[in-house]
């Protein structure tokens, strides 16, 4: 029930995956929507910080969920074995994205030395500091991920959607039960 079977993925796997899944896309819409406020905004400052912790809640969250990875088996995949392939070079590829863009985010935090507080509970210093143009780079670096992480979920969940409806298997419902 709490772990994966070779047959299905557990609770822990399953809650993991959807929390991380809602929280990605929040942290997208809120990142696009926080870089055009303007300055006297009352969100001009409030957006960044509540984007930054829940940044970094969610790289801890992510630490978490490898380490549940690599100790729990594996749900052997449904498909032919190209598709198989396929859908593992993704899954890996979106781990790498995902903590891609959680580093250059706390590059760009940090750029100007400044730790990161998180909800007031506790911070996280700043370790990489000060080189030439920081900030900009790290930026740049971010958007780019963060286009090229939604880019790689819609292929995703179309495939998920795919293996549901047409070659009507039990990829998508392994992920939502943990029973079946
Ligand atoms: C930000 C959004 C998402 C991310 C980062 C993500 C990431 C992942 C990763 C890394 C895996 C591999 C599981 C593992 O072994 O660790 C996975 C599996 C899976 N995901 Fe997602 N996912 C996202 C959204 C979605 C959506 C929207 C759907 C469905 C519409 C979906 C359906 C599935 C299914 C069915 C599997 C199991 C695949 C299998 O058993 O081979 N995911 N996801
Ligand atoms: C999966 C996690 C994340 C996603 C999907 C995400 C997404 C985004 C997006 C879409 C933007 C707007 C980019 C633009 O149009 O310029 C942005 C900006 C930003 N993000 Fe993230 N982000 C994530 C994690 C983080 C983390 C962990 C941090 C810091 C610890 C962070 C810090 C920032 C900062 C400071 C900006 C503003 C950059 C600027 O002013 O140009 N992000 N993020």
């Amino acid at each position: 029930m709490w772990r994966n079977t070779h047959q299905g993925y557990g609770l822990i796997s399953i809650a993991l995956h959807w929390l991380v899944a809602l929280t990605v896309a929040g942290l997208f819409a809120l990142g696009l929507w926080m870089v055009e406020l303007g300055y006297y905004d009352p969100w001009y400052r409030k957006g960044p910080d509540l984007h930054r912790s829940i940044g970094i809640l969610l790289f801890l969250v992510m630490g978490f969920r490898l380490i549940w990875r690599w100790s729990n088996p594996h749900p052997v995949s449904a498909g032919k074995p190209l598709e198989i392939k396929l859908a593992s070079i993704v899954h890996v590829l979106l781990y790498i994205l995902l903590f891609s863009l959680m580093i250059s985010g706390y590059l760009i935090s940090t750029a100007d030395g400044r730790a990161i507080d998180v909800f007031n509970l506790f911070s996280i210093p700043a370790l990489i500091s000060g080189f030439d143009n920081q900030e900009d780079i790290a930026g740049l670096v971010h958007q780019i991920i963060a286009y090229g992480l939604i880019a790689l979920v819609v292929l995703h969940a179309l495939a998920a959607l795919k293996h549901h409806f047409i070659d009507r298997d039990r990829t998508l419902k392994r992920m939502l039960n943990p029973s079946s």
